[in-house]
């Protein structure tokens, strides 16, 4: 078995989380930690340089434009996404990158014939994906399981699913990894929705994948690696990964960047021209005709926040230094989850009851890491096999200096085992 980091957890630990001396902190997928050495890095940086606002010309607007190009094609490198087919744009977070697939995709429809464009999403999506099916005038189809979809990928016309109606634009869109359950879902699905040769003919068919949970602790050149395979638009929360700053990406696959293109809506940043006189309204957005053409460009809405992208930067930079890749994190935090599950499966009150009630697959199945994530999902029960609130859960873990998280579910979905 690989050996990934040995005793130097404890010293990492110790040298750039001393701040998680606090308690133990498990709530790694509503926010990873942030290491001391990013912070200090960015506070050095940004005491010893002059940064202006990259829409100006003079020297320290230059310098934070470089510094936003740099740190871009870093983070495409990082995520294993080649920049000669992918962009990537900023933004707030992973739902501020939804919304601005969705929104692209509702303006193009309304130009269409049928004014609308349908929507496919799987049922563990989180309830940001869900929220694009309000721009679809009702043609939307939640699909209740993986069979559902295998089964419209190989044979859309005879799934006995056919909700495009008129629609000739069509979005679908799912999770790597359930927010929920940690359950990865299969990557081959955006490769399948391209290939589809029924889906293309028929409708303009793209695909939206959430890594934002997934993009953690999975190697996401298994993502973007094959440029033919990949989604058509991915979303990211970058503060999930790093834990600072907090930022957002959109990963574009450049060839289906038309789309987003076409939106209606422009901002300072992202128009080269715009005359309000004399009763006239027109605007140039920045597409093709400028030069160079930076897909980009063209949908990161007014002033970026470029003193973020300057952490980023260095969070990259630190996140190598201290883990070296995402293919040891995977594999630390696989032998974490499966070390957790047989722990609490294994927790019994007097009479032999189970303790948890866990909501993801089996003991074999979390430690296969293209299968479930670091998540673990459960219900505390009583001897008697009432469920123990989760605000009562939490509030014991609070108390004894564990933080999790717990509550409502933000997806719709989960198989369970236990009880
Ligand atoms: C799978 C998934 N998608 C989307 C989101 C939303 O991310 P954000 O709040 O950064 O927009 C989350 C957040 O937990 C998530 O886990």
């Amino acid at each position: 078995m690989k050996d990934t980091y040995g005793d130097r957890v404890e010293d990492i630990r110790l040298k750039e989380y001393p701040h998680m001396k606090h308690g133990v902190y498990l709530d790694h997928s509503g926010a990873t930690m942030y290491a001391k050495s990013a912070i200090e890095g960015f506070t050095h940086k940004m005491a010893s340089n002059l940064y202006g606002n990259p829409h100006s010309e003079n020297l320290p607007a230059k310098l934070s434009g470089t510094m936003v190009d740099e740190v871009r094609q870093d983070m495409l490198y990082f995520l294993g996404a080649d920049p000669k087919h992918f962009d990537l744009v900023f933004v707030a977070n992973a739902t501020a990158a939804i919304k601005l697939v969705a929104e692209s995709f509702r303006d193009l429809a309304e130009k269409s014939q049928s004014g609308r464009f349908w929507y496919g999403y799987h049922r563990d999506a989180h309830t940001s994906l869900v929220g694009v099916r309000e721009y679809t005038h009702g043609r939307h189809h939640c699909f209740g399981s993986d069979t559902e979809v295998e089964r419209w990928l190989q044979s859309p016309g005879t799934a006995g699913i056919n909700h495009f109606g008129e629609s000739d634009l069509a979005l679908f869109a799912y999770p790597g990894q359930s927010n929920m359950c940690g359950r990865r879902l299969p990557l081959s699905w955006n490769g399948h929705v391209r290939h589809s040769e029924h889906l293309q003919n028929t409708y303009i068919q793209d695909t939206l994948f959430d890594a934002a949970a997934l993009a953690m602790t999975s190697p996401m050149n298994k993502v973007f690696g094959n440029v033919d395979e990949a989604p058509d638009f991915t979303c990211l929360s970058l503060y999930k990964i790093f834990g600072f700053p907090d930022l957002g990406a959109l990963v574009i696959r450049k060839e289906s960047g038309h789309i987003l293109t076409l939106r209606k809506y422009f901002g300072g940043g992202t128009v080269t021209m715009v005359g309000t006189m004399g009763g006239q309204s027109w605007h140039r957005s920045k597409g093709p005709q400028v030069h160079p053409y930076r897909l980009h460009d063209g949908l990161e809405d007014g002033t970026l926040p470029f003193h973020s992208i300057l952490a980023l930067g260095e969070a990259l930079t630190v996140h190598r230094r201290l883990f070296k890749s995402m293919e040891f994190i995977s594999i630390h935090t696989s032998r974490l989850t499966t070390r957790l599950y047989s722990g609490l499966a294994r927790l019994q009150h007097v009479n032999g009851r189970a303790v948890c009630r866990i909501y993801c697959g089996s003991a074999q199945g979390v430690s296969d890491s293209a299968k479930q994530g670091p998540v673990i999902a459960f219900n505390v029960k009583t001897a008697n096999g009432q469920y123990v609130p989760y605000t009562e859960v939490e509030r014991l873990a609070n108390n004894a200096g564990i933080f999790i998280r717990s509550g409502g579910r933000c997806t719709k979905s989960g198989s369970s085992i236990g009880d």
